[in-house]
């Protein structure tokens, strides 16, 4: 199993959850977060490197089973993108998930996602 967490940017929100319905992905978490990348034109101010300022992002966590893993990534590229993509777009993190526990019935892993 793997959590797919994707920060993208807040007007994309919907086109992305209804992509991921079309691709059978139909369970998902949205937090609404604030964030900056990484920095094109550093802004300098006396001479030390400032923070930019935080602009807001929303943040959607899937997890899945490894077989849902590649058309989850392709789905949420190719709705959150802005045209042929866009500097702060969003970004997508993959990582090793190593349970899941349906609260209901006590089942676990892959028949739990
Ligand atoms: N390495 C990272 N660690 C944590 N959060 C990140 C990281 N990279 C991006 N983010 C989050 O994702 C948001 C969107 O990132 P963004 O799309 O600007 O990435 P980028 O690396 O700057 O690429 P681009 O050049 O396309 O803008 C950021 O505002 C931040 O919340
Ligand atoms: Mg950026």
């Amino acid at each position: 199993m793997k959590l797919i967490t994707a920060i993208i940017q807040e007007d994309k929100l919907d086109e992305v959850r209804e992509a991921l319905i079309q691709a059978d992905v139909t369970r998902i978490s949205v937090s609404r977060i604030s964030g900056h990348g990484r920095q094109e034109d550093i802004d300098i101010y006396r001479g030390r490197r400032i923070a930019p300022n935080l602009l807001p992002k929303t943040r959607i966590e899937i997890a899945v089973n490894e077989d849902f893993v590649e058309q989850t990534i392709d789905t949420i590229i190719a709705a959150a993108r802005h045209g042929d993509g866009e500097i702060g777009d969003g970004k997508i993190f993959v990582t090793p998930l190593e349970e899941c526990v349906r609260i209901r019935t006590g089942e676990r892993g892959r028949s739990a996602i």
